[in-house]
């Protein structure tokens, strides 16, 4: 249900083809919480279980309620279906049997653009580790996919994600509705951030 960003450009053919390639070719890889691994059909189960905790699942809009382990495949087997397409990246970091954080990327390879969701389990929110995972998901999104702008959407009560994207730099653009699995709209706040800003801020060019 996400969409791209408000801001539209217009990727060169090679940009594109370059983006799709470095989409497929995304492997597990490390994060501030441990080994990030590509989403499995095998890792249905245990994410029905990280998604039933409210405090997980209730600010992200996007998710395949309700969380059955029929659901949440079906879900897994959608975003395996646009990795392989060059569209997006569904990853999750276990800690034992247990999923503790997941991140959803959607990419636009024709417009050098993406979107990020992701959540981490609730003993370990509050701890800056959410921070660090987005940061670093932003950092490999720009340097490691090429993308050139990301967009972001939370909602309008959900405090620490709007603290935690303001802090990387993301500026904010007024508001968007997003829409539900179900049709319904949430209202959300709405930030966009370049390439160009997130080197001038992070002083991270490649
Ligand atoms: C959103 C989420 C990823 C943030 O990760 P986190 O580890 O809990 O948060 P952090 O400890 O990194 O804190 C993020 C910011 O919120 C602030 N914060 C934390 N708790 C807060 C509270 N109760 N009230 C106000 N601010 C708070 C932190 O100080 C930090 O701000 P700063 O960057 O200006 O210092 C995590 O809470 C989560 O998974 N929540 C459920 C799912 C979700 O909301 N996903 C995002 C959808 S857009």
């Amino acid at each position: 249900m996400s969409a791209p960003p408000k801001t539209v450009l217009h990727a060169s053919a090679e940009e594109e083809a370059a983006i799709r390639a470095a989409v497929r070719a995304a492997a597990d890889m490390a994060s501030p919480t441990g080994e990030r691994r590509l989403a499995r059909l095998e890792d249905a189960a245990a994410a029905a279980a990280f998604f039933a905790d409210e405090a997980v699942s209730g600010p992200i809009y996007d998710l395949p309620r309700p969380f059955t382990e029929e659901n949440v495949r079906a879900w897994i087997a959608g975003r395996i279906a646009k990795h392989e397409a060059g569209e997006g990246i569904l990853t999750f970091v276990y800690d034992g049997d247990e999923i503790v954080s997941y991140a959803d990327v959607a990419v636009w390879p024709q417009h050098a653009s993406g979107e990020l969701a992701g959540a981490v389990r609730a003993d370990r929110q509050n701890s800056g580790q959410g921070s660090a995972n987005m940061r670093a998901m932003f950092e490999w999104m720009f340097e490691g996919l090429g993308l050139r702008l990301i967009c972001l959407t939370a909602a309008l009560d959900n405090i620490r994600s709007q603290r935690g994207i303001d802090a990387a730099g993301f500026t904010r653009m007024g508001g968007r509705d997003v829409v539900r699995p179900d049709g319904t709209v949430r209202q959300s706040v709405y930030w966009e951030m370049t390439r160009e800003a997130w080197r001038a801020k992070w002083k991270s060019a490649s």
